[in-house]
């Protein structure tokens, strides 16, 4: 279907993502700054009439949340809908999608409730809705806000379109732990490059103004400290300092409600041995109170009921604890809906409290115009348009990094591609499955629509491309461990996993290989069984017999360009010692073959830059760059000296370097940039001066980049600092804004980095954001090893 308007809308997107999208906005200090449109007058009164007449059961029906569709959790209700939706005891339902199923029950609620009370739809809509982008990791590698608002805007409009008017979405966990699978939703391990993408991300869905036909109303998620989990274990308990707490896993949570996010989902840990469902420190003193946050808080999956495992209390004393500490939707928890009422009417909660809760659901419905349009429009959904490929295929580019990129003799560096190269072999198990490019999380997305690598290369390389899958994803172990996981039981895809033959597509592979010229291995994990929620790994290697495969066809002595296909770090070593490009592609989404095919052959010039660290071995982790200090530094700041250097009593492995093998920031381009050395706008600066500053900067870091190579190329220049001497040890390194610049072959552009309270300010012991008297290290560079260096000392 042809919709000129949108494509007019895409088009602009486009022409913002080749502006420079220069990310060294400051974030906001504390004040609260609540979504207008929630806090409006006539809104809160159109709000206050219609609870004026509502009666208990009827206001208890808007805390209570449903899937009627598919389960994103363990079991789900299987209970008469209609019904209750006729008796306005259902006020949202999740996981129904489209025009005939959201409308069905729509149109009960506005017209056979009592109240006309319409139903709010949610879905997770994560990463494009019909049109399926990179995973969230990824786009956060594009280090580009913009990316991720064009994303959440075409994700928007096409939820809008299948009755959804709510997206649970976006992720904002910091995520420091790749055992961890649902770091793949994340935008990876830094508080500054998140907080930057959340922002993003909530522009896009909610376009600033919830009423618009467009928008969606965002859940951001998992509040608070999900991405904490001790060992990466999914739903583990969180147990962090309030420091640690509040400037890293807090920061993009905050930029999230501070952009306007309507609503936020509470996670299933706990956090210093308090529930986060039924945590009034983070739901209401720092969600409500310190930040002004006027939307609503749904529960995760079950996670009310499941403080009962907590150990918290019973059902109707946890289902009280939740509700009075914030959480005002039971996501298919079956307990709003079935013990509050008894609280209320014998006293245990006051109906005060269920009335705030009310008043904050309607509030949301009403902004997004349900009541006034609430059904989704008539017109078929649509999928996959060329307009939307164009963007997808875009946007992925940019998300790819090139980790590695060593000449090969009588080829030259290994990438770009050249008629070189006459017959190049494509190998590997991820080189032509159409499912796995979409990632973990793509409810809607048809894997049909998919471009596969095999396909992509085909279209340029016709007969001289050469092809075999190598080995299975996964070995005969790993398959009967997830048929005992599976989601859909006997008939489920798990159930009929192939065991494998690995030997012998091995011996094929190497066969293939040895035809070539050069070899493209597509290797990584599978998205599908093995990341995502519920997907904590104990290693970070290859699945099944992949490594084989990979020492197999390097063993043939041919060169090899590994592209890696994969939702999270993988641990890399052997790899990067043998094999001389590799390429990280993550889940590239429907465009994937196209995206990758175009950064293979230099008609796109990498420019993504890890948003995590990449280690060299799972023992390492969690491994992240912002360290704090120890007193026995093993190898410098950022340890990057072998280890066997220096001395035996140091914060340091026997048996592994510190380091990480591909650090936060890296990412290689065809060209190469050169930095100048930083200035900074003044030397000193009075403490008062930078805590009266505000949002204004008080100094600039400025330098020149310039474009030394051939080709012209997109480098995301980075900021980092160091606060040298505060009370409270600050850590090695803090990113502190971002820019990413495009530059001709030969071209120099000047850049200029403010820095402010809100780039120099931590938290101290009272727990107040401070700024003392220090000197500030600071390194702008291409990645978080920078080496160029200014410093601003900040005096009494
Ligand atoms: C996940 C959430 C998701 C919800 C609804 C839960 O299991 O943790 O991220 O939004 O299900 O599908």
């Amino acid at each position: 279907m042809k919709r000129p308007a949108f494509r007019v809308f895409l088009n602009l997107l486009f022409a913002l993502t080749i502006v420079i999208p220069c990310c060294v906005a400051a974030s906001a200090q504390s004040a609260p700054a609540p979504n207008p449109q929630l806090a409006s007058k006539e809104l809160n009164a159109r709000v206050e009439a219609l609870l004026k007449q509502m009666t208990l059961d009827e206001k208890i029906g808007q805390l209570v949340q449903y899937s009627a569709g598919f389960a994103t959790g363990p079991g789900a209700s299987n209970l008469h809908y209609d019904e209750l939706v006729t008796k306005g005891q259902l006020g949202s339902m999740l996981n129904v999608t489209g025009v005939e199923a959201t409308n069905h029950y729509q149109h009960i609620a506005m017209e056979k409730s009592r109240l006309h009370i319409p139903i709010l739809f949610g879905l997770d809509v994560i990463h494009g809705h019909r049109t399926t982008f990179p995973v969230p990791l990824a786009l956060a590698a594009s280090w580009d806000p913009s990316a991720a608002e064009t994303v959440a805007r075409v994700g928007a409009t096409e939820a809008r379109a299948d009755g959804i008017a709510w997206v649970f979405s976006p992720m904002v966990d910091i995520a420091r732990d790749p055992r961890w699978g649902r770091i793949i939703e994340s935008s990876g391990e830094d508080p500054y490059l998140g907080s930057a993408m959340a922002r993003a991300w909530v522009k896009g869905y909610q376009q600033d103004d919830l009423s618009k036909p467009d928008s969606a109303a965002v859940s951001v998620k998992h509040f608070a400290a999900y991405g904490g989990a001790i060992a990466g274990r999914d739903y583990n308990a969180v147990d962090m300092g309030e420091i640690t707490l509040r400037q890293v896993y807090l920061e993009p949570y905050r930029a999230a409600v501070e952009a306007g996010a309507a609503t936020m989902m509470s996670s299933f840990n706990s956090i210093n041995g308090v529930p986060a469902t039924a945590n009034p420190f983070t739901l209401n003193q720092i969600l409500r109170k310190e930040w002004g946050f006027d939307g609503f808080v749904v529960s995760d999956w079950g996670a009310v009921s499941e403080l009962i495992n907590h150990s918290i209390g019973d059902g109707p004393t946890v289902a009280r604890k939740a509700l009075e500490a914030g959480v005002e939707m039971d996501m298919e928890g079956n307990l709003y809906g079935t013990v509050l009422a008894g609280q209320v009417r014998s006293g245990k909660i006051h109906e005060s409290v269920v009335d705030e809760a009310v008043r904050r659901v309607l509030r949301v419905k009403f902004a997004l115009g349900l009541f006034d349009h609430p059904y989704a429009p008539e017109s078929p959904a649509y999928d996959a348009t060329p307009e939307r490929r164009a963007v997808a295929r875009k946007v992925a580019g940019e998300t790819l990094v090139l980790l590695k990129n060593d000449p090969v003799e009588g080829l030259g560096d290994l990438l770009p591609l050249t008629a070189k190269a006459k017959k190049v072999a494509l190998i590997g198990p991820l080189a032509d499955n159409q499912r796995e490019m979409l990632g973990a999380w793509a409810v809607k997305g048809d894997p049909k629509y998919v471009v596969t690598l095999k396909t992509a290369l085909a279209e340029r390389l016709g007969n001289r491309l050469l092809y075999a899958p190598g080995c299975e994803m996964l070995s005969g172990e790993d398959a009967n461990v997830l048929k005992q996981v599976s989601f859909g039981g006997a008939d489920s895809a798990h159930a009929s996993l192939p065991l494998p033959d690995d030997a012998k597509t091995i011996v094929e592979a190497v066969e293939t290989a040895r035809k070539a010229d050069v070899t493209i291995l597509a290797l990584g994990e599978s998205a599908d069984w093995m990341e995502g929620e519920a997907s904590s790994r104990a290693t970070l290697g290859f699945t099944g017999a992949q490594e084989q495969l990979l020492e197999a066809v390097v063993a043939t002595g041919k060169p090899v360009i590994l592209v890696v296909l994969a939702g999270r770090p993988l641990e890399l070593k052997w790899a990067a010692n043998h094999v001389p490009a590799i390429l990280e592609a993550w889940s590239p989404g429907v465009e994937a073959g196209h995206a990758v095919a175009d950064v293979l052959f230099g008609d796109v010039n990498p420019s993504g830059k890890l948003p995590a660290s990449l280690p060299r071995a799972v023992g390492q982790e969690p491994l992240y760059y912002a360290q704090l200090p120890t007193g026995r530094p093993a190898h410098g700041d950022l340890s990057r000296l072998p280890r066997n250097a220096g001395e035996k009593f140091m914060s340091r492995y026997m048996d592994e370097e510190n380091s990480a093998l591909f650090p936060f920031g890296w990412g290689l381009s065809y060209t190469r940039f050169r930095y100048d050395q930083p200035a900074i706008s003044r030397a000193e600066v009075p403490v008062s001066e930078v805590l009266a500053s505000g949002h204004k900067p008080v100094a600039t870091v400025g330098v020149d980049v310039k474009n030394t190579g051939k080709v012209a190329g997109t480098e995301v220049v980075q900021l980092y600092i160091r606060n040298t001497s505060a009370s409270v040890e600050q850590p090695v390194r803090e990113l502190k804004g971002f820019a990413r610049v495009s530059l001709a072959p030969g071209e120099t552009k000047h850049l200029d980095f403010p820095l402010g309270f809100d780039e120099l300010n931590f938290y101290n012991v009272e727990i107040q954001r401070t700024i003392e008297p220090t000197t500030y290290k600071i390194w702008v560079g291409g990645s978080s090893l920078a080496t160029a260096e200014t410093s601003l000392k900040v005096v009494e």
